[in-house]
């Protein structure tokens, strides 16, 4: 079905590994074309809850994007390379399911800014993060100098942005970078563990914290304004009778996301 993916999808989870091992799953136009295609069924398909972006093998999530083709590029055609690229980082950020990533390994320039873009992340003790542009001549362009600062603040993003460092896991989850650490072998459990209990909850509700979330960092909105619409669009759902009603009858809710 994808050139550059692997799917699944396991009880509403819909699992996506970028599938390029061998040059560590670097994003190539194609791996673009497929994620796209990929968010596509995410937004629209009504099987899929939540999602789990990983890369192929046990060395790279993502080591950035593929370096090979940035050869013969003049100016104009590099920003539209790093305005698509932002684009189709953004769907992520702005789908209405949740979508996590699996971190299995190098999670370099472009590959940071994939994982950044997620709702959270979680990461094997083995990963590596960085953004390692400089070395190039380059700075990131999907979103990382943005992303990065939200995430752990200005002044250690701009270590990283400006001295190519990689830190390890542990660093990450010191940084807030990631939510977890676990082994290899536990890093997709974990995930799917944490997304189950997710797909429990009013599916509407869950949409309104991403869209409030993201409005932090959006200066064209004010958060709290996007706040009191979401909780005031959540009070007219079915799934908020069933909620409150469930809790007054000291029951489990079913949810339909309606
Ligand atoms: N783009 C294109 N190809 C890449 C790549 C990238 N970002 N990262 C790795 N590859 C390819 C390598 O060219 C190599 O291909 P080959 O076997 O055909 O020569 C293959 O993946 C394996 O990488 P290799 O460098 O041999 O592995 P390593 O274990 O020695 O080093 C890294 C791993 C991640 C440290 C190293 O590959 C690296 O620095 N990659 C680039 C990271 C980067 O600068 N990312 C930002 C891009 S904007």
């Amino acid at each position: 079905m994808y050139t550059t993916l692997l799917t699944s999808l396991e009880e509403g989870i819909y699992i996506i590994t970028i599938n390029r091992p061998d040059k560590l799953n670097a994003l190539n136009k194609q791996v673009f074309q497929d994620l796209n295609r990929a968010l596509t069924e995410i937004y629209t398909n009504t099987e899929i809850k939540s999602a789990i972006i990983t890369g192929a093998g046990p060395k790279a999530f993502v080591a950035g994007a593929d370096i090979s083709e940035f050869s013969g590029l003049s100016t104009d055609e590099s920003k539209a390379l790093a305005k698509a690229g932002q684009d189709t980082f953004f769907r992520i950020e702005q789908a209405h399911k949740p979508i996590i990533a699996c971190v299995n390994g190098f999670a370099l320039g472009g590959g940071c800014e994939l994982a950044m873009s997620c709702h959270f992340r979680i990461a094997s003790d083995n990963a590596k993060f960085g953004q390692p542009e400089v070395n190039l001549g380059l700075i990131p362009g999907y979103g990382g100098t943005q992303r990065l600062v939200h995430l752990i603040g200005k002044g250690r993003a701009l270590e990283l942005l400006m001295s190519a460092n990689m830190i390890d896991a542990p660093t990450a989850l010191q940084y807030g970078l990631v939510n977890y650490v676990v082994t290899q072998e536990e890093l997709l459990p974990k995930a799917k563990y944490l997304l189950d209990m997710i797909n429990t909850k009013a599916p509407i509700a869950v949409s309104k914290c991403i869209e409030s979330v993201n409005a932090v960092f959006d200066e064209t909105k004010n958060g709290y304004e996007v706040e009191v619409n979401g909780f005031g669009y959540c009070f007219g759902t079915t799934d908020r009778l069933e909620g409150t009603s469930a809790f007054l009858e000291k029951r489990k809710a079913h949810f339909t996301g309606n």
